[in-house]
């Protein structure tokens, strides 16, 4: 069963996400940084790094939020970064931020969705999704769709929490994750959902292994999983085929 924001709310995933994030987005860094202590920003570095020898000059950033994922892939110096997302209120922020810091040459934004990207076949050389897959409403419909929009040889890069397997992090985690964040996330954010939505979702994601099949059941290729900080998330990369594996899209 699908995982949702708001257990009273009629209006499918997708519009309880965007409201969810419209909600919070004026909090979004502040708690980010608070609840991981500051180690997603650590995350983000080593997702990056894992595009350094493609070298891609277009990268698209889906479920860009408020732009850290776009801001960390600066440093692999590309032409142009592209942020999508659903969300208008975590867009503001994002455009605000990269206005503040003179870049709005280099990164641009637009309100769209990964399911149904606004992009010709083989626009870009990467994507990168940092907490995004978890909260698409056809995680595969989404995945095709980057697919899509990726050129021959072009590598996707997802960053998403995972379950921490081995004692006792994985106690110590459901400790965190089920009863402090919500708490503070509560406090702070003032949405009572957002933050019990969060280990709520990261339960029900198919991680480590089980999202690599996926991938590779869209076509993906050299599909690989890194886990971070004791598997309490996890950085996917794949690579699009230089000839389209047919058999898997069809
Ligand atoms: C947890 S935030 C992650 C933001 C950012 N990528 C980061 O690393 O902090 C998840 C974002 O995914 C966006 N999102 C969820 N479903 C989406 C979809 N179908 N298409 C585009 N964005 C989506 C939400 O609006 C939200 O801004």
């Amino acid at each position: 069963m699908a995982v949702l924001p708001y257990k009273d709310s009629s209006q499918n995933k997708k519009r309880q996400v965007a409201q969810m994030f419209d909600n919070i987005a004026h909090r979004y860094d502040f708690l980010n940084h608070l609840l991981s202590f500051h180690i997603d920003k650590i995350w983000r570095k080593n997702a990056v790094r894992k595009l350094q020898a493609l070298s891609p000059q277009f990268i698209l950033d889906v479920a860009t939020g408020t732009g850290d994922f776009a801001l960390a892939a600066l440093r692999l110096h590309p032409q142009q970064i592209t942020g999508v997302d659903i969300s208008e209120g975590m867009l503001g922020i994002a455009k605000a931020k990269i206005a503040r810091k003179q870049l709005s040459h280099q990164i641009g934004f637009e309100l769209a969705d990964s399911e149904n990207l606004p992009f010709p076949d083989q626009q870009f050389d990467a994507v990168t999704v940092g907490f995004g897959v978890r909260n698409f409403e056809s995680l595969e419909k989404g995945l095709q769709e980057i697919f899509r929009v990726l050129r021959n040889g072009g590598q996707l890069v997802v960053l998403e929490f995972s379950k921490p397997q081995k004692a006792p992090f994985r106690q110590i985690y459901h400790f965190y994750f089920r009863r402090i964040l919500p708490l503070i996330g509560r406090m702070i954010s003032k949405d009572p959902s957002a933050y019990t939505y969060l280990p709520d979702s990261v339960n029900a994601f198919p991680d480590g292994d089980n999202f690599l099949h996926i991938l590779r059941q869209i076509g993906f290729t050299d599909c690989r999983n890194y886990p971070q900080t004791f598997g309490i998330a996890t950085i996917y990369t794949g690579i699009r085929p230089a000839q389209q594996n047919r058999e898997a899209t069809q």
